[in-house]
């Protein structure tokens, strides 16, 4: 298995810098030391993760890349003509990067450079995803989304996290609207497709050092549009999914995120209209069902245990009824919850 996978990796590497000149099987194999029919097995796992590769008779091969970056003028003028939300984004400032240590992080250096204006910054891959709890997130080129917004609603801290919410719902309505499929919130920062993650979201906030005031707040989601070329690393393979199996239409990306940043500005510019928690809720997997409730923190006192969830409260606190009877509302930074 492993030989195959940096075959493959030779293999790529060797056609991405022979650029549009034809590379025979037999170079190919004589230059990797490898043998023909290892070349050929390389080069088929490559067109299934979605290269488009020409193959020739008496020629050889050579790949023929698929724009998988995204584009900042098509997704800027695809969001733009929205009307709904048109003049909201007009202020925006919008920045797409092909690789950056973490979208949450560059802008918040942009945040400090530039006071109380909103942005957007996008990238293709990221070599320190961060994700919540100190984790990381896994964000791989040419496969993932990944995306901060940087807002100044003038809310408490306190009321930071409603925003992981609005964004886990109108994130939900743009997958649902860009490629139809039946999408679900996990409270509470998660999406889910077929039982899988296919998304998660980091909200941070920045906070005055003289008042404490919140001026800045950052929400970061990332998606697994398609499988990663070489899969899931293997210590979140059996929680992680993606939207796709399979790279076919060039273009999803770019709708994807214009998609969503169109979502979000009715979500958080037009809450009248848009009022998130009622889609939230529609959207959200664990209303109804039973889970149990594990402390994140070492504290006998947090709650733990099985409950039913009977909904989810205006502060987003998800609302469970536990077989003694007891009611209770849980913070999200206090439990982890698992569905059964
Ligand atoms: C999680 O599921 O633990 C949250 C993951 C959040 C990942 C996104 S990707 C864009 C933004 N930049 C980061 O470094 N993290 C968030």
């Amino acid at each position: 298995m492993e030989e195959n996978k940096s075959t493959k990796s030779l293999v790529l590497n060797l056609l991405r810098k022979n650029g549009s000149c034809f590379t025979s099987g037999e170079d190919i194999a004589k230059e990797l030391f490898v043998t023909r029919a290892a070349v050929w097995k390389a080069i088929k796992t490559l067109e299934k993760n979605g290269y488009n590769i020409e193959a020739v008779t008496n020629k050889g091969y050579r790949i023929i890349e698929e724009n998988t970056l995204p584009d900042r003028d098509v997704i800027s003028a695809k969001a733009l003509s929205d009307a709904e939300v048109e003049s909201f984004l007009k202020d925006v400032d919008l920045m797409v990067y092909d690789r950056v240590d973490s979208t949450n992080d560059l802008i918040k250096t942009y945040a400090a450079e530039h006071p109380g204006k909103d942005a957007i910054i996008i990238a293709d891959s990221q070599s320190k995803g961060k994700g919540r709890r100190g984790r990381s997130f896994y964000s791989p080129e040419g496969t993932g989304m990944y995306m901060s917004f940087l807002i100044h609603p003038g809310v408490s801290l306190d009321k930071a996290m409603n925003f992981t919410c609005m964004i886990a719902e109108s994130t939900t309505r743009a997958i649902r609207k860009v490629t139809g499929l039946d999408v679900g919130i996990k409270w509470v920062n998660d999406i889910y497709y077929k039982g899988k993650k296919i998304s998660g979201i980091l909200t941070e906030a920045v906070t005055s050092l003289e008042d404490g005031s919140l001026t800045d707040v950052i929400i970061g989601i990332g998606i697994n549009l398609y499988e990663p070329y070489e899969g899931f690393p293997e210590d979140i393979k059996d929680k992680a999914g993606a939207l796709f199996a399979k790279r076919d239409d060039s273009n999803l990306k770019n709708n994807l995120y214009a998609a969503m940043i169109a979502e979000f500005y009715k979500d958080y510019r037009l809450p009248e209209k848009y009022p998130y928690l009622d889609g939230y809720r529609e959207n959200s997997i664990l209303i109804g069902s039973y889970v149990k409730i594990s402390s994140n923190l070492d504290d006998e006192r947090l709650p733990k245990g099985y409950a039913k969830v009977t909904g989810i409260d205006d502060d987003c606190r998800l609302l469970v009824k536990y077989d003694d009877g007891r009611e209770e509302a849980l913070f999200s930074g206090e439990v982890s919850v698992v569905k059964y």
